[in-house]
């Protein structure tokens, strides 16, 4: 099986639409429930096997770089209260071995502009990148990761997830082509054109793009010609445009079966709370006795 071993998780956006939350603290360390959402994301990461980390922040971004480091004077006080369970989720133990590293976004200039920027992390690997606004909560034992690797193991080709989505949604987001109907979550389809935040009218389908993809290193070289395009910003999906378009075997659309929450919105936010918290028993009762 392919191994991919490194994930790049871009965190330098402004977080703008979840403000005054996010004035002073990252929209990344906002908490579904007591655990922040870029936890869950490289829980999500690790839990298919990634062992590096590379973050893709800026300056003020330094907090979520802390999240994942000690802290020796609450360990301490925790040791002393004997709250070993409380300790037990701290991410430098659960993450004991996986490596952690960060390189700045100096200048916010798109997704593309960020990922570009971990070139010197990957070389010439194939890699993931996790977008942490998208809160993925699985329908069943396996995440949408895990079946975007066993998809790329099988067929030797780069994936990216997508979900359907109502079509007056879609010019939000990347949008792709594909080359049949035929997709479904056991079966990938390969993906022949993909255009960025499309008005409703040129939209190729109603896959959009989620926040979840596998390249190959050779998308820096694409990314290095890519001008800006949607939203004045430099985008991904026009650089793995220029791919697809040379090889149309290049990428597969993976098809969700998440449900998926857009934690940099605040629907989103209280949504995936939700959603979190009907997860747990007691927590489920408290809700529904609130909800009365
Ligand atoms: C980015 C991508 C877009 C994708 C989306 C998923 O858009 O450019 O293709 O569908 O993430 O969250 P952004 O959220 O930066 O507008």
């Amino acid at each position: 099986m392919r191994k991919i071993t490194k994930a790049v998780i871009p965190v330098a956006g402004l977080g703008t639409r979840m403000l005054p939350a996010t004035k002073e603290i990252p929209k990344e360390l906002l908490p579904i429930l007591d655990k922040p959402v870029i936890q869950y994301v490289v829980e999500e990461a690790v839990n298919a096997g990634i062992s590096e980390i590379i973050f893709v922040t800026n300056t003020s971004k330094g907090a979520i770089k802390n999240h994942f480091k000690q802290n020796l004077t609450l360990e301490k006080y925790l040791k002393e209260k004997k709250k070993k369970d409380t300790l037990s989720k701290f991410p430098n133990y659960l993450f004991k071995k996986i490596n952690f590293s960060s390189v700045l976004q100096k200048t916010p200039l798109g997704l593309g502009h960020a990922i570009l920027a971990a070139e010197k992390k990957i070389k010439n690997e194939d890699f993931a990148v996790f977008l942490p606004d998208e809160f993925l909560v699985s329908k069943t034992d396996k995440s949408d990761f895990n079946r975007m690797l066993v998809n790329y193991s099988k067929t030797n080709q780069n994936q990216i997830l997508v979900e359907k989505i109502p079509k007056k949604m879609i010019s939000n987001y990347g949008v792709v082509k594909l080359k049949s109907n035929k997709i479904s979550v056991i079966k990938p389809e390969n993906i022949l054109d993909i255009i960025e935040k499309p008005s409703n009218r040129d939209a190729p389908s109603d896959k959009r793009v989620v926040g979840r993809y596998i390249l190959p290193s050779i998308i820096f070289k694409f990314l290095k010609k890519t001008k800006p395009g949607a939203d004045n910003e430099i985008q991904l999906t026009d650089a793995l445009r220029k791919m697809i378009l040379q090889n149309s075997d290049s990428f597969q659309a993976t098809l969700s079966e998440s449900k998926i929450f857009d934690c940099g919105s605040m629907k989103g936010f209280v949504g995936a709370n939700i959603a979190m918290g009907l997860k747990d028993k007691d927590l489920k009762k408290h809700i529904m006795e609130t909800l009365i």
